[in-house]
This record gives structure tokens, sequence and C-alpha cells, in this order.
């Protein structure tokens, strides 16, 4: 199963929505989640944060070092962002940054919490995802 793995600020927006995904959520805040790789398929779900550095980096720094093993990289499936449309250009802005340099698809995007029918959606997708491992999974022991 497709594990969940967060970002989240004091507000604990992007907390809520990943606690409702039904499955394990890890926070990226606990220096031993960051410190570990995950051991299967995992889903990243992050907040945007302009800052106002010169780079107009909006990637929570928590997320950034998590990033940075190249097996933890390979086995990220996709990204799911939390943002606020009153940042118009910026807006997911950290969600598709990281889309774009890994090469992994933004799976969903909502604001701020969610709502219900996000969770609805987030859900739905990370159970076709689950099935769709494993059914590439069975096709490839069988042709072995
Ligand atoms: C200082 C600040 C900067 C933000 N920058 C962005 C941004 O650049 N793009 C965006 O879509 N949302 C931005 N947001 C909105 C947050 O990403 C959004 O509220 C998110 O749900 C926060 O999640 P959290 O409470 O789990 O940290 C910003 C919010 C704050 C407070």
């Amino acid at each position: 199963m497709i594990e969940i793995y967060f970002a989240s600020s004091s507000s604990g927006m992007v907390r809520q929505f990943a606690e409702r995904l039904g499955r394990p959520a890890h926070d990226l805040g606990d220096r031993d989640v960051r410190r570990s790789v995950p051991q299967g398929p995992w889903v990243l779900v992050t907040p945007s944060y302009k800052t106002g550095n010169p780079d107009n980096d909006t990637i929570p720094e928590p997320v950034r070092r998590f990033l940075r093993d190249p097996v933890t990289r390979r086995r990220l499936v996709g990204v799911m962002g939390s943002g606020n449309r009153n940042f118009g250009a910026h807006y997911q802005a950290a969600a598709r940054t990281i889309a774009r340099a890994s090469g992994r698809p933004v799976l969903f995007e909502f604001e701020l919490q969610g709502t219900q029918w996000d969770v609805e959606d987030a859900r739905k997708i990370l159970d076709d995802l689950d099935e769709a491992l494993a059914s590439s999974h069975a096709a490839a022991t069988r042709d072995v």
C-alpha cells in the first residue's frame, strides 16, 4: 500500500488532510521520519510557502531534506499539493516544482485543509494507484 509522507506547519492544514486519507501518514516534521527511507511506493503531500527568499523558493525545508536521498526519490509515486489561490502565480508552486524536477505527476491539488470531497477524491486516486501498482507487479512477476 502506498504510504503518505507530509509536511505541515503549526496551522496543521496538510496534517488534517493527510490524516484523513485512511492510510499510514508520516510527518516530515519528525526528525526520525525525515531520516528514514520509505520501504515502498509513497506519495508526498506538501504545502507551498512563499518566503520571499531570493530564489522564490516555496518548498518546505523538511521536504527538501527528505528528497535528498536517491532511493527515497526513486520510490516517489507522485505529489499532492495544498495551497491558496491568493498566491496567484505561486499557487501550488512547491508541488509543481517537485513534480517537474522528479518527473512524477501532480496527483491532486487542493486549497488549505481540503474539503470532504477533496479527501474522497484523493482516497480514490490512491486506491487506483495501489491497484495499478499491484497489477503491474503481478504482470512483471508472471513474465519471469
Ligand atoms: C507565509 C505563507 C506563504 C504561503 N505561500 C503560498 C504559495 O506560495 N503558494 C500557495 O499555493 N499557497 C501558499 N500558502 C498557503 C499554504 O500553502 C496553505 O495554507 C497550506 O494549506 C498550509 O498548510 P499547513 O497548515 O499544513 O502548513 C502560503 C501560506 C503562508 C502562511
